[in-house]
């Protein structure tokens, strides 16, 4: 049946299962998604945990996450969660008696899914928003294997392996997200360490995954290419303790050359993940959705020295 709805729809009662970034795209989502009536389940990396579960306490997210509804985000439930572990004899016992997670099991994804398809049933909304590069800060031309592998495993694999894990609780029309960034297809110098890689296959996989888990599970699977925003994640780049630092310098160029010449803001792309994962979505699946002010369809730099006479 063709849905009416004029605006995007849950109905309530939709559970949302997403990786938490602490300061970023991810909780301006998390706020849309639990405003449009979903409850809110979180899988968070062992060694941010207890920052993340003190920052909640002392209210650091409170002001992204008030509701339109009125009164603040809930988070229903936190999960240990490294999704570069599938299974738990994946994990290494050098990090099984690191103190970052000490006291802590159950946090493979297998592991997590189980958790929760106990506590929760069957989930609505999948959301990957997670990266890790050891050696972002290096080229890719001197990037050893082991960085390049584990930027790979830790940014693009974890998708493929959530929805592997995931899949199979969700119901049907549910939807899948993932954040990505333009150095999947362009040259951004500063980008490294195979997260340029990680990200072409994070975009090539959306698409093979739109295939294999709408036929199988009849959900959807996208990702969202965001321009650039000054998290915690982005902020370890690149340039610490130069004049600007990577993302630093992005933004600004964002906002020199990109067609709309505005500040981009997390709520740009929390209200486009609410719209990709609501039942007006319902036909969009394995897209790359652009969410960068256009930056990504400019061929040239506006405010390149060679173009200082042009009109
Ligand atoms: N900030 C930007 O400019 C920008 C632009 C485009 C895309 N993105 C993407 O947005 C997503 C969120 O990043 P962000 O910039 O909001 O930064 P962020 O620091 O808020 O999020 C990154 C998160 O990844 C988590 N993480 C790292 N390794 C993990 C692991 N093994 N298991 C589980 N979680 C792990 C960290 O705990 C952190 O919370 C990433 O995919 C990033 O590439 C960011």
């Amino acid at each position: 049946m063709a849905s009416t709805s004029t605006r995007p729809t849950f109905g309530r009662n939709k559970n949302a299962a997403t990786t938490t970034s602490l300061d970023a795209y991810n909780v301006d989502l998390k706020g849309k998604l639990a405003d449009a009536g979903a409850t809110i389940i979180v899988g968070t990396w062992p060694p941010v945990l207890k920052i993340f579960q003190i920052g909640l306490r002392k209210g650091d997210f409170d002001a992204d996450s008030s509701l339109t509804s009125g009164g603040k985000m809930e988070i229903d439930k936190i999960y240990p969660l490294d999704a570069v572990f599938d299974k738990p004899e994946d994990v290494p016992e050098e990090v099984k008696n690191n103190k970052r997670y000490a006291g802590l099991e159950g946090y493979t994804i297998s592991e997590v899914a189980k958790q929760i398809e106990a506590d929760y049933g069957k989930i609505d909304i999948l959301v990957h928003s997670l990266a890790n590069g050891p050696e972002v800060t290096k080229p890719l031309l001197e990037t050893s294997r082991a960085g390049y592998l584990a930027a790979s495993s830790a940014s693009a694999y974890s998708y493929v392996s959530l929805l592997q894990h995931f899949a199979p609780i969700m119901n049907e029309g549910g939807s899948a997200l993932s954040l990505t960034y333009i150095a999947s297809e362009k040259v951004i110098p500063g980008y490294g360490g195979g997260m340029s890689s990680a990200k072409a296959q994070l975009e090539s996989d959306t698409r093979t995954l739109a295939f294999e888990a709408g036929r199988k599970h009849g959900i959807r699977v996208n990702t969202i290419s965001a321009g650039p925003l000054k998290s915690r994640a982005a902020s370890a780049i690149g340039g610490k303790g130069q004049k600007k630092t990577f993302i630093e310098y992005a933004i600004d160029y964002s906002r020199a050359n990109a067609p709309m010449a505005q500040d981009l803001y997390s709520e740009d792309v929390g209200n486009t993940g609410l719209f990709l994962c609501s039942n007006m979505a319902r036909a969009i699946t394995g897209v790359t959705m652009y969410v960068d002010n256009g930056l990504n369809c400019m061929g040239m730099a506006l405010d390149a020295k060679s173009m200082e006479q042009a009109e």
